[in-house]
C-alpha cells in the first residue's frame, strides 16, 4: 500500500506504468499543442478511415436500437461471424462458448492472464515485445520471463530458447506474429519448431496475438498455431480484433477463441468488470468480419510503399541501420551506431531514450525507444502515417545526425 496521497494505492498499480508509447505520443501532442512543429511517429493505429461500409453498419445499429447492453462474450451474430473467420481465413473450427469478445484484444488478453495466474506464474515474452504484455502480466500478479530474440535471430524465438526459458512454473507462452514493434512473422515451419517444444510441455498454454495477421507485406496468410499443430488446440488462446485490420481502434473490439473453460472464466472476469463491450461496435464488428475485403489488400499495399520509402530513407543514415519488416506497420531501426556521440549542445547520447529525446527536440520527431519493448538501442517508428510525413522525418532525422560528433 502507498500512502503518497489521500487514497493508499494498491501494490499492483505500482509494479507497473502508464504504457509508454501512449505517454510518447502525449508528449509530442503536448509539444504540438505549445507549437512546435512535431513529426509523430509514435502512433499505433491506422491513419486511413475506417471503410464505409462498416461505419454504415454502425449508424444503422445504432438507429435499429442496439443501445443496450449485449450478452457478456459477444452477440451471437458477432460469434458466429468470428467462427465464420477463423474456419475461412485460419482453417481452426471453434464452438459458440468457445468465443470471447472485449473491449478490444488488450482486454481479451488482460481477461485471460487475470483469469489464470496467481503469485509466481511465469509468462514467456519473447522480447522485443509490445509494451502491454510485462505489465499485464504484473498487474495479475504473474512474472514475465522475457526471452531476448535479438536480430541475428530475425527477433524471433527459436525452439532451443523456448526450451530453456520454460519452468515447472511457466503458464503461458505468449507470441505475437506479425510482431509490434518488429514485424517479424513466423512461418509454419517456424512454428512447427515452437509445437515440438509444447506438446512435450503439456503446463504451458499458448496465447497468440494475431492482431497484425493481415497486414503481410507479401500477402501471404500468417500461420495459426491451432492449424500446425491441432492437439495445442485444448490449451491455446487465439487472440484477434479489428482495430488494426480495418481501422477501427477507436471502436475497442477484441475477440478471443479458446477452450471452453478458459473463456467461461474470462468472461466471468469481464461479466465484473466491463459486462460487454458496446453493442454498435459488434454490429459494426460483424460487417467487417462479413463484408467486403477490399480495404485490407489496399491498406497493406499502401503500408509496404511507405516501409520501402521509410526503410531505404533510414538505411541512408550513417548511425542507423534497419532490416525491412515484413508486416504490421512499425520500422524498427538500430541506432547502436549513435550512441556514444556528443550533440551540437555537447550532451552525449548513452541510450537509446537520450536518442529520441534528443531527436524530439532537435528535429521535431516523435519516435519511441526500443527500451520499452525490451530491445535496447532500437527505436520504433510508425508507418501508420503518410508517406510525405515519413519522408520529412527521415529528412530531419538525416540533418540531426549529420550534426552529431
Ligand atoms: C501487438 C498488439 N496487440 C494488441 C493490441 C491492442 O489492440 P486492441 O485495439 O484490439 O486492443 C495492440 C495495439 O497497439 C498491439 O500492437
Amino acid at each position: 500500500m502507498s500512502r503518497t496521497g489521500a487514497i493508499a494505492l494498491a501494490p499492483r498499480v505500482q509494479r507497473i506504468k502508464p504504457s509508454p508509447s501512449m505517454v510518447a505520443r502525449d508528449r509530442a501532442r503536448q509539444l504540438q499543442a505549445e507549437g512546435r512543429d512535431v513529426v509523430d511517429l509514435t502512433a499505433g493505429e491506422p491513419d486511413l478511415d475506417t471503410p464505409k461500409h462498416i461505419r454504415a453498419a454502425a449508424a444503422a445499429a445504432l438507429e435499429a436500437g442496439a443501445t443496450r447492453y449485449t450478452p457478456v462474450n459477444g452477440t451471437p451474430a458477432l460469434r458466429k461471424a468470428i467462427i465464420e473467420k477463423l474456419a475461412r481465413e485460419n482453417g481452426v473450427r471453434y464452438a459458440m462458448n468457445e468465443i470471447s469478445v472485449g473491449g478490444g484484444a488488450k482486454q481479451v488478453i488482460y481477461n485471460a492472464f487475470a483469469a489464470t495466474l496467481g503469485a509466481g506464474d511465469e509468462v514467456i515474452i519473447p522480447a522485443p515485445y509490445w509494451v502491454s504484455y510485462p505489465d499485464m502480466v504484473e498487474a495479475c500478479d504473474g512474472t514475465p520471463v522475457i526471452v531476448s530474440c535479438g536480430e541475428n535471430a530475425g527477433f524471433k524465438l527459436s525452439a532451443e530458447a523456448l526450451e530453456q526459458a520454460i519452468t515447472p512454473r511457466t503458464r503461458w507462452l505468449i507470441l505475437n506474429s506479425p510482431c509490434n514493434p518488429t514485424g517479424a512473422f513466423y512461418s509454419a515451419a517456424e512454428i512447427g519448431a515452437l509445437t515440438e517444444v509444447l506438446v512435450r510441455h503439456p503446463h504451458v498454454a499458448v496465447m497468440t496475438d494475431d492482431i497484425y495477421e493481415h497486414i503481410r507485406f507479401d500477402g501471404g496468410a500468417t500461420p495459426c498455431i491451432v492449424a500446425v499443430e491441432p492437439r495445442l488446440q485444448e490449451r491455446t488462446l487465439l487472440v484477434n480484433g479489428v482495430s488494426k485490420t480495418y481501422a477501427m481502434t477507436g471502436f475497442r473490439l477484441g475477440y478471443g477463441a479458446g477452450p471452453a473453460e478458459l473463456i467461461s472464466a474470462m468472461n466471468t472476469i469481464q461479466s465484473q468488470s466491463t459486462s460487454c463491450t458496446s453493442a454498435i461496435s459488434q454490429a459494426a464488428a460483424t460487417a467487417a468480419l462479413e463484408g467486403d475485403q477490399g480495404f485490407v489488400t489496399e491498406a497493406r499495399e499502401m503500408y509496404r510503399l511507405r516501409r520501402d520509402r521509410a526503410v531505404a530513407m533510414l538505411n541512408d543514415i550513417p548511425g542507423l541501420s534497419c532490416l525491412p519488416p515484413d508486416g504490421a506497420f512499425y520500422v524498427f531501426p538500430s541506432c547502436a551506431g549513435l550512441i556514444g556521440k556528443t550533440t551540437p549542445a555537447g550532451k552525449i547520447l548513452k541510450t537509446d531514450l537520450d536518442v529520441v529525446m534528443h531527436f524530439l527536440d532537435a528535429a521535431g520527431v516523435a519516435v519511441i525507444d526500443g527500451t520499452a519493448y525490451g530491445m535496447p538501442s532500437y527505436l520504433r517508428m510508425s508507418i501508420a502515417t503518410s508517406l510525405p510525413k515519413i519522408e520529412e522525418a527521415c529528412t530531419r532525422l538525416a540533418r540531426t545526425c549529420a550534426a552529431l560528433r
